[in-house]
This record gives C-alpha cells, sequence and structure tokens, in this order.
C-alpha cells in the first residue's frame, strides 16, 4: 500500500499543510526543530490511532488552538481509503474512515499499515523487556484486529486483579479473575509465540544482508512454554497459583504475558547483554525490515517510516537498508541528503518551520 497525501492543520507547529507523497522513497529533509518527525507522527497516528512520542492527545494540537485535524488517503491494491482523525482540547478525538465515524479504536487497526524505525526502536534490543512487548503488539495489532481486542481485554483484566491484590482479596474470589486472565493471556502468548516464529523465517536473510554476511541471527520467544493455546492456558494458571502469596504482597501479578521478553540471539550469544552497539542496531533494524516482510507476506505492503535512522548507520548499511526497501514506500526524515543516495532520484519534501515546499 502507499499514502498518497497527507493534510494536517493545527496539528504541532503545522499550521495547515497538504502534501503529496510519491510510492517509492520519499525525503522529507529540513534543520532540526522544523516538523519533520511531527510529519511522521500525523501518519503513524492514523495507523495505529495514538502517537508514539505522548498518550495525552492535546499535546498534538498546535499551540493556541482548540482543535487539529489530519486527513490521509491510503491506496491499497483494490481500495483507498481516506482517514480522518479530529483532536479536541477538551473531548475525547474523533475518527472516520471514508467518512464513516468509528465507535472501537480497533476498526482503524489494518487500514494504514506503517513499520515505524525511529532512534529508539534501533535501541530495541539494547532496552527494557517492556520496549521488546511493545514492538510485538503494535506489529500484531495492526496485522489482527482479535489480537487488539484480546490485548484490551487482558490489560484491564490484570489492572483489576492487581487492585484486588492490593486489597486483600481472598481465594474464591481470585479464582474469577486467574480464569479470565489466563483466557486472554494464553491467547496472547500462543498468538506472539507464532509472530516470532514466522519473523524467524525471514530475519535471517535479512540480518546476514544488512551485516554483509557476517552474521546469523535468531530470536528466541521468553514467556510461559506451550505450543497450544490450551496447554499455555494450564501452565499459566498453574503460575498464577503458584505465586499468589507473593503476587499479594506486592499487589501485583508476577507471571502473564505481561512478562514476556525476545532474545536475540546470535550463535549463543545474547545480544541484549553481549552485543556490541553497532551489532545491536543492526538487529533492531533486522527485527523491523522482518516485520515489514512478515505483514508484505500476508497480503500489502506496509508503508515504512524512518526517522532520523539513517544517522545511525555507516554508509555501507545505509546503502544496503535503502537497497532493501527500495519496493516499499518509505518516508525518510534527514536533515541531508547523502550524495550516495540521491541517485535514486527521490521525492523531496523540504520542511521549514512547518511548511513544507516539494522540490521536483
Ligand atoms: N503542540 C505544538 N504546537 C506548536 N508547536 C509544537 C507543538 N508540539 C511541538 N511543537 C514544535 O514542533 C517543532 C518541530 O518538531 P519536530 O519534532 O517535528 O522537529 P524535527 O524537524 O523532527 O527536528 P529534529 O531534526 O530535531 O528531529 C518543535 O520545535 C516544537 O517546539
Ligand atoms: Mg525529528
Amino acid at each position: 500500500m502507499y499514502i498518497s497525501s497527507i493534510e494536517v492543520a493545527d496539528f504541532r507547529n503545522y499550521v495547515r499543510q497538504t502534501i503529496t507523497l510519491n510510492d517509492g522513497i520519499n525525503f522529507v529533509v529540513g534543520n532540526n526543530a522544523q516538523g519533520k518527525t511531527n510529519l511522521l507522527e500525523a501518519i503513524y497516528l492514523c495507523s495505529v490511532g495514538k502517537s508514539d512520542r505522548t498518550p495525552r492527545d492535546k499535546e498534538l494540537i498546535r499551540f493556541g488552538s482548540s482543535k487539529a485535524l489530519i486527513r490521509l488517503i491510503a491506496n491499497k491494491e483494490y481500495e483507498t481509503s481516506k482517514v480522518e482523525i479530529s483532536l479536541f482540547a477538551d473531548a475525547p478525538k474523533r475518527i472516520s474512515i471514508n467518512g464513516m465515524p468509528i465507535s472501537r479504536m480497533g476498526e482503524l487497526m489494518g487500514v494504514v499499515n506503517t513499520v515505524f524505525f525511529s532512534p529508539d526502536v534501533m535501541r530495541i534490543v539494547k532496552e527494557a523487556p517492556s520496549d521488546r512487548r511493545r514492538f510485538m503488539d503494535i506489529a500484531l495489532c495492526q496485522m489482527s484486529r482479535t489480537y487488539f481486542y484480546l490485548l484490551t481485554r487482558y490489560n484491564r483484566t490484570l489492572m483489576q486483579r492487581n487492585r484486588l491484590l492490593k486489597s486483600g482479596v481472598v481465594d474464591d474470589a481470585l479464582d474469577v479473575w486467574d480464569m479470565q486472565l489466563v483466557e486472554s493471556g494464553a491467547r496472547i502468548i500462543k498468538t506472539r509465540r507464532g509472530f516470532i516464529d514466522s519473523l524467524n523465517g525471514v530475519i535471517g536473510s535479512v540480518h546476514q544482508y544488512l551485516s554483509g554476511g557476517r552474521e546469523s541471527l535468531h530470536l528466541s520467544y521468553e514467556a510461559i512454554e506451550g505450543d497450544s493455546v490450551e496447554a499455555v492456558g494450564a501452565a499459566m494458571k498453574k503460575r498464577l497459583i503458584e505465586d499468589r502469596d507473593k503476587d499479594r504482597l506486592r499487589g501485583y501479578t508476577h507471571s502473564g504475558p505481561h512478562k514476556d521478553d525476545i532474545s536475540f540471539m546470535v550463535g549463543d550469544m545474547d545480544l541484549r547483554t553481549f552485543g556490541s552497539q553497532g551489532q545491536q542496531r543492526t538487529a533492531s533494524l533486522s527485527l523491523k525490515i522482518a516485520e515489514a516482510e512478515l505483514v508484505a507476506r500476508r497480503g500489502e505492503k506496509p508503508v515504512l517510516l524512518l526517522d532520523d535512522v539513517l544517522n545511525e548507520l555507516d554508509l555501507e548499511r545505509r546503502k544496503r537498508l535503502i537497497e532493501r526497501v527500495a519496493s516499499y514506500q518509505t518516508i525518510i526524515t534527514c536533515t541531508h541528503i547523502d550524495e550516495q543516495l540521491n541517485i535514486l532520484n527521490p521525492h523531496k519534501i523540504m520542511i521549514k518551520g512547518g511548511v513544507a515546499l516539494v522540490e521536483e
């Protein structure tokens, strides 16, 4: 798929701007603090319904304004979708798809598929487990609405269970919550395990390509064991009962998919603890490209959003990355374009103080 245009009004530092994109490589070029990341943020918002930078929608509205608007046109092989998001300073946001307001956020999932690369994402291998879980969740929510609803249900149940633990609940009441937690939790684990398996089918070749054939990378999913939902469910239930005293003491649930992690193995070496910074960054990049390739295999190619990542790579890897993503619509922010990359004849959008200028 590709995005043909995006319109923003009173969004971050943009007053009103329409930007057309081509279906190949687009460079968004400008000095610091001009609005490059803001533009990617607007696209990302249309994709997953929230910003990757803030949970508070109000921050997205231009200072001094009371509302903001984003309108995006996404083109798939057989359909075109118009996504419109209105943000309000004093009311929840409203989203419509092709003019029809949606009532549940899940309806937006899969309409605009994006894979977002940022300097933070480039550190996913060395950051906290929660960042790696977030990676799985964002990818899976875009691929499956069922997963989105499962995760919402799980998080809500988990919050309620933790609240009960703090209030010194009796075992009988906990049984009910545990059953609900296991019901969605086991399915989340099963889905994530399948996702990691599928990623393993592509990440090896992506990583070999990016690292110049030097390394072979393999992911390992660290979670409650079990091949079927029933097996995971039984193991999870057992763990919840075993942990009850500890859970009550801390007012916190110690086992379940909210504790999962992914390890990045090169041979027997775990890159999370032993990788060099360059290795960790390349493995992070491989993970995101593998995600894109997996989404593409399931149907439409996602749009790739690359915020400031070229600077993090040496020229060799930069070139390899661009070659690998050449068949996707890619939107890349940078402060200047390398001479070596200019040969690709990209679409260039210059951004200055929230105003865009297309350079032909
Ligand atoms: N709600 C808002 N209203 C008005 N301006 C805002 C708002 N939120 C952020 N800004 C401004 O937007 C500007 C541009 O931000 P953005 O992150 O897009 O910069 P950038 O071009 O990506 O810069 P860099 O190269 O440093 O990453 C910032 O200077 C910030 O002050
Ligand atoms: Mg930026």
